[in-house]
Parts: structure tokens; sequence; C-alpha cells
């Protein structure tokens, strides 16, 4: 039996998204998302974006997700929602209308944080609207004064895959400077509004990604390699401009980044496949280096110009970014992967599978060693307090003939990478000051676009058929957080 050590102020949470849980995707004046227009999807059936051209009803479908972002609308259609098409945001979990039901089971689990994510197009449902919708703000405002009463810190993050639709038909989404401005906008409405009631923030969620999900992160129908390399850009500067703010804003505001970790391990001590996994990491620390540290590094500037690549970057860009440092890194770990420049090369871009790792039925290895590498190499660079805002496992869950839902597999998961956390913390002296599991409640997968997928303490009785009636029923791994948290707190 582990004597648990962790830090008295530890933030014990669980994490959500606004896109994959609320629904209500038109209710009380909210406008459509990029997610609004992506259907539901499977293990075998990836995702769509349902749009038309101009003057046209005739439906068109372009694929999203893929490993890199496989999107073919014509920058001249228009992604919209069809009736007889099915869209999961639009119900999600029905987290809009569950939140307060959903909110007591967590101050029943003792948690001391809540990750989860505003919807943009709640508060500016065209995103560039010239006053912010009261009912969005009032939703939120309540949901935070209840979440104050709980003594639960929300941590809020202000982008998760949900961009207004909107800005992208008008703007173009990340690639066009202008959405800087409307974003900043955005922030300092909710941070003034709700000052008081939230001091973390995360800018926002798995910004490297921007560049991957060209449609579901960036807004763009764009898949130009300037214009994703310029949309990172944006974001980076967005994400700086608004740390300033919120420090202005008030003092007691703290702000993070947050980034996809998934290390990847060399398969072997060939210096190509070191190489290659080296350039790998690269990848997502180019973000925190911008984020945490200021500085651009300079094999990405060398990478600009060795592409050719046409980008609107400017002086005064670098001072912004010198001045909006966060305060905290986050990042979501759920697996890692193996890089082979070998078996890359031969087109196979996920890399092979780890021959040491167990993995989940959607292929994910699991690897609680990896999350202890991760948090000492993150540290190690950057020497900032960490959060881990998203770790889970997704699996099919049942509901027993007794009525419950029995999940061993996910305490033993859970269990396994907490314990990990806690050698990060107490052997090697790493700075965590949170940890929120994925996710309360059960959602559509992100990826997939299926229920069948489930991650929540929660379980939610709805399946990919539709049926259900999404009462909510608490998993044996509730119970056992439960516990857990009141044991170490
Ligand atoms: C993260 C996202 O990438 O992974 C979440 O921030 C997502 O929104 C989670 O749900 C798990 O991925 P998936 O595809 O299994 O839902």
């Amino acid at each position: 039996m582990t004597t648990y050590h962790f830090p008295k102020e530890f933030l014990w949470g669980v994490s959500s998204s606004s896109s994959q849980y609320e629904g209500g995707y038109d209710k009380d004046g909210k406008g459509l998302t990029v997610g609004d227009v992506i259907t539901g999807g499977n293990k075998h059936t990836t995702r769509k974006i349902t749009w038309h051209y101009k003057n046209d009803t005739e439906k068109h479908y372009s694929e999203v997700g893929g490993f890199w972002g496989a999107l073919s609308v014509p920058e001249d259609g228009i992604p919209d929602v069809f009736d007889d098409e099915f869209y999961p945001s639009h119900d999600a979990t029905k987290g809009y209308e569950y939140a307060f039901e959903d909110l007591e089971a967590l101050h029943e689990l003792g948690v001391s944080s809540y990750r989860m994510s505003i919807s943009w197009a709640r508060i500016f449902p065209n995103g560039d609207d010239e006053t912010p919708n009261e009912a969005g703000l009032n939703f939120y405002r309540r949901f935070f004064e209840k979440c104050k009463e709980y003594k639960i810190q929300p941590v809020v993050t202000l982008f998760h895959y949900d961009m207004p639709l909107a800005i992208t038909l008008k703007y173009g989404g990340w690639k066009n400077r202008k959405v800087i401005d409307l974003y900043e906008r955005y922030a300092r409405t909710v941070m003034n509004e709700f000052k008081g009631l939230v001091t973390y923030w995360i800018t926002f969620n798995e910004i490297n990604s921007v560049t991957v999900e060209a449609f579901k992160n960036a807004g763009m129908l764009s898949e130009e390699e300037s214009d994703r390399w310029q949309a990172a850009h944006n974001e980076l500067l967005a994400s700086a401009k608004v740390v300033k703010a919120a420090h202005e804003i008030d003092p007691e505001n703290k702000v993070g980044c947050m980034v996809a970790y998934t290390i990847g391990y060399a398969k072997t001590c060939d210096p190509l496949d070191q190489w290659e996994q080296y350039v790998h990491a690269r990848e997502y620390n180019f973000y925190l280096t911008v984020q945490c540290l200021g500085q651009y590094p300079s094999y990405k500037l060398k990478e600009y110009e060795q592409k050719q690549l046409h980008m609107d970057i400017q002086e005064e860009d670098f001072e912004i970014f010198k001045e909006g440092c966060v305060d905290f890194i986050s990042f979501s770990y759920y697996a890692t992967g193996v890089i082979s420049k070998k078996e890359m090369d031969a087109g196979n871009l996920m890399g092979p599978p780890n021959p040491f790792l167990k993995r989940t039925a959607w292929g994910w290895s699991i690897d609680p060693k990896g999350l202890r590498l991760t948090l000492n190499q993150i540290y190690d660079i950057y020497h900032k307090p960490l959060m881990i805002v998203e770790n889970g496992l997704g699996s099919v869950d049942v509901v027993d003939d007794d009525g419950k839902v029995h999940d061993p597999y996910r305490i033993e998961y859970l269990q396994a990478h907490i314990d990990e956390i806690h050698k990060a913390i107490v052997e090697d002296g790493v700075d965590v000051i949170g940890y929120n599991l994925w996710a309360n409640v059960d959602f559509t997968s992100l990826g997939t676009g299926e229920v069948k997928k489930r991650y929540g303490l929660i379980y939610v009785d709805i399946n990919d058929e539709r049926q259900g009636d999404f009462h909510r029923i608490k998993k044996d791994s509730y119970y056992w957080y439960k516990e857990f948290i009141e044991g170490v707190k």
C-alpha cells in the first residue's frame, strides 16, 4: 500500500469540453461552431464535414480528422447543418441541461478542480458581434458561482475545438490575423465577467494540433502549408496577448498553455531513429518554448525559410511573445508512440506498436511510466508548474444486470498513472499542481465521433443509435476516485 504525499493544495479534478459535453447547440442564442457541422462516426468510419456551395442546397461531404486532417472542402464551400444528418455536438451528453446535476455529483466526489471550456459561440455567436450574448454569460456565471460555493476551482479553457463557424466563413479561420483581435475581445469579456470566480485559465486546448487539424482546431478550409503555420503563429500570438490581458484584469489570474504531449520512443538506437525522435519532440516543444520562454526557436524559423512559406510575421510579434509567458503548463496525456524512420518512410505515419505495452480497444498504448517521463522532460526544460488536464481510458462500458457499471480496468489505469505522478513529485521533485482526469461524464469521442468509446466516471444513458434518455449512473471508478481523493487530502 503506497502512502501518498501529494502537496496539500494539489488540485484533484475531472475534465470536459463544451462541444463534447454541452449540447444545446442552438439554445439561448448560441451560434454554430465548427464542431456542429461534423457528423458522427466510429472506429471504421471517419467523421465528415457536411457542406454545400453558395445558392445550392446539395449536400457534400469531406473527411475530417485522419492523421493529417485530410480535408477537402473547397474554399468556396459552405460547411452547414443538414436536417437528415446526425451531429454528435448538437445534443452531446446534454451538459447544458444537466450542468448543475453533474456539478452536484462532482461536489459529492470531492474534487477541488473542474477543467472545462467556455464555448466562444455561446458568448459571441458570430465571433465578431458588437455585444456579448447575455444568456451565454449568465449560464456560465451561475455555474461558476455554484463552483465557488462548492470550493471547486474551475480551470477554464477558452478554446477547445469549437471555433464559431462564422469566423471560418467570414475570416477564413486562424490563418487571418484579424481573428487574434476577435479572440482577445472574447477572452477579455469572459475574464472581466468572471473575475473573482475563475482564476485558472487555459488559452488553447492542444495548440499543437493546429497544423494537423486544419478545420477542427484552426477553423480553416485551406490546407496550404503556409496557412497552417500562419494559423499556428496567430494562435500563439493570441495566446500571448491574452496572458498579458489576464494579468492586467486580475493579478490573481494564472494562465496556462496546453499541448497534447505524446512522446515517441525511438524504435532503435540507429541515429536516424534517434534524430527522428528528437524532431518529433521538437514539434510540441516549439509551442512550449514560445509560450513559456517567449522565444521563437531558430529551427522553426529555418523551417519556414527552407519551405519558402509565405507568412506574415512581424517584428513586434517577438516582443509580444516575451510579454505573454504563461504561468503554468498543462497537457493531455493518453498514450505514447514509437518512432521508426524506416517505417515512417514506408508510409506508416503512426509508427509501429510498442511490444512492451498493452493497448486499449482503440489501439492506444497504456503507458503510466511514460507520464512520469513526460512530467520530467517538460519540467527539466521549462521549470514551470505542471497540470495534467486530460488523462483517461476510452473503453466500452456496459450497465450490468445489477444496474451498475463495473469498470475495474479504468480504476487500474487511473491508479497506475496517479502512482507515476506521485513518483515524479516525491522522487523527482517535479512541481505538479493538479490532475484533472478525462472525464466527468461520458462524451462522444472527438476523434471517432462515437459514444461507445466512453471515458467518464459517470455513465450517460445514450448510445450510438441515439437510444437512451441521458440519465446518469455513477461507475465504480467514480466511487474509487472519491475514496482516493478523501484518502490523499
Ligand atoms: C484530446 C482532446 O485530444 O483527447 C479531447 O482534447 C478528446 O477533446 C480526448 O476527447 C480523447 O480523444 P478521443 O478521440 O478518444 O475523444
